[in-house]
């Protein structure tokens, strides 16, 4: 990733080089203290400045000085927060984007005292995690640097009322950027670098935080009749991995919540052959996986006063002579068999085991999976939805108001005995595949039989985990989607307590 800015916190005091940073309402005045701060020239100078550049103050607007001349400073950028109705839920995450792709020099100090809208200690950590968010890109790869990277390595001073408050903040939000950027790095990462082997190796990482890794190889998933997802990995010369992960910071009795994830490294259809046009981008097909490593890392790192169980699915589905085939029968962990239809179907294949295993395993109070699981979701919902599938009915609730409340939005849609009906097989207990209508719900409906009960929620992030339209936070191929839900939904409902 690029170099992080420096973010320091620091209380209001005059601004006297780099770029200053104020907010102005759509009457273009900012708030008496900065206005004092700045003095009467400057605040004039923002007024005429305004005229000339035909800047209203409107929300996510911003219009820069340069070299003011009351001012020593290099420039003075200001941005609009518009009027009484962008006042009322302001995401300042974005806010937090918003801003660092404003500045571009050494030094900017943020002025965090906005008209009308009060910044509290946690909104101030949302804008530096949204500053952090926004700087990331994923550049491994090119071993030659753009002009870009000048701008990297810069100091970023946000100055508010109560910088003690908002350090210990901070902290927890830290946990949360390193999470959501370790989702993003392994979905970028290429398939050839990333096999389930390595993304194995990257979960086990965790243990450095505290959390306890174990990995299922081969044989440890034949054992306990993975057949499903051993069907999935028999095409590929890399063997199949499951990891589970485990953060222990609830009561020692407390039965834990569950999140699972499809982490197929890379899906080339198998023998029912994707084609070839933008096939590249299936190396993203891990996603989930990647969000349920990111999302460990996030509570391992701020010590979630919850007792919390991560388990991915890691396999490649390739053609291959030794390749499952339509017409294959496989008979899951739960003993229920599938007939597969479609070796492009694969990622339902892996989840029913693994869902079956925590089930299990674990007895979770609830669980969550997340998928790139059909290209349907994309047709029925496009890339700012997730698809939430779930048969509990709070559950899918608090997913819908932690989504609301991150801006990492679901939208809930159905199961039921019609789509169960569709993914009856002639051959097995139930088929793979069951054409294009419906899509998302049968591949959801095949999920609901793998979790004996259980309250669960499923998640279709096709659309929503990489190359999802662009914002102020997320200017790259992956987003990290997922990331800061689910460490919202643990926060406001299994730590209170
Ligand atoms: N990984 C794909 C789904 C996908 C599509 C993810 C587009 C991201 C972007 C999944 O394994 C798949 O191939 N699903 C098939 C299912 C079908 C064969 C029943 C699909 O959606 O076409
Ligand atoms: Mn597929
Ligand atoms: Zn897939």
């Amino acid at each position: 990733m690029a170099d992080s800015f420096k973010i320091d916190f620091q209380v209001h005091a005059k601004v006297e080089s780099g770029d200053l940073i104020v907010f102005v309402g759509e009457n273009l005045k900012p708030t008496a203290a900065v206005a004092k701060q700045l003095g009467p020239k400057a605040v004039d100078l923002i007024a005429k400045a305004a005229a000339a550049e035909n800047f209203k103050g409107k929300a996510k607007s911003a219009m820069s000085i340069v070299v003011p001349s009351s001012l020593s400073v290099d420039r003075l950028l200001v941005i609009g927060v518009g009027g009484e109705k962008d006042r009322t839920n302001v995401d300042f995450v974005q806010l937090g984007g918003l801003i660092a792709g404003k500045v571009n020099g050494k030094l900017a100090t943020v002025v965090l005292d906005l008209p009308e809208i009060e910044v509290t200690p946690d909104a101030v950590a949302d804008i530096a995690l949204g500053v952090q968010l926004r700087r990331y890109s994923f550049d491994r790869y090119k071993t030659k640097k753009d002009d870009n990277d000048a701008k990297n390595g810069g100091r970023l001073v946000l100055s508010v009322a109560d910088p003690a408050a908002v350090k210990k903040i901070y902290k927890a939000r830290e946990g949360i950027q390193q999470g959501v950027i370790i989702a993003r790095d392994l979905v970028n990462e290429p398939p050839n670098v990333l096999g389930p082997q390595e993304f194995a190796a990257r979960a086990q990482a965790l243990s450095k935080l505290g959390v306890e890794v174990e990995i299922l190889d081969d044989r440890a998933m034949k054992k306990l009749g993975m057949h499903a997802l051993l069907g999935v990995a028999q095409g590929s010369v890399r063997g199949g991995r499951v990891a589970i992960m485990r953060w222990n910071g609830g009561r020692a009795n407390d039965k834990p919540i569950a999140f699972i994830g499809k982490g197929v490294v890379f899906d080339s259809g198998g023998i029912s052959i994707k084609p070839g046009a933008g096939m590249e981008d299936m190396k993203g097909d891990m996603a989930g996986a990647a969000c349920v490593v990111g999302l460990m890392h996030a509570l391992a790192s701020r010590k979630a006063k919850a007792n919390v169980v991560g388990a991915i699915g890691l396999v490649e589905n390739m053609p291959d002579g030794n390749a499952q085939r339509p017409g294959d029968i496989v008979t899951t962990m739960s003993g229920q068999t599938i007939e597969i239809i479609n070796t492009d179907a694969e990622g339902r294949l892996v989840l029913a085991d693994v869902l079956w295993y925590v089930q299990d395993r674990f007895k979770p109070k609830f669980m969550i999976d997340l998928a790139t699981l059909t290209g349907a979701i994309l047709v029925a919902l496009a890339q700012e939805y997730a698809g939430l599938f779930s048969n509990n009915d709070e559950l899918a609730e608090r997913l819908t108001a932690a989504g609301k409340a991150t801006g990492e939005r679901v939208w809930r849609m159905p199961l039921g005995p019609e789509f169960d009906k569709m993914i009856e097989s002639r051959f097995a207990d139930m088929k793979n595949a069951a054409g294009r209508f419906g899509g998302s719900s049968t591949a959801a409906a095949l999920l609901q039989r793998f979790v004996n009960d259980v309250p669960w929620a499923h998640l279709d992030i096709a659309g929503t985990a990489m190359g999802s339209p662009q914002n102020e936070i997320n200017k790259g191929w992956s987003s990290g989607w997922g990331v800061r839900l689910l460490d919202r939904l643990v926060r406001d409902h299994y730590e209170a307590r």
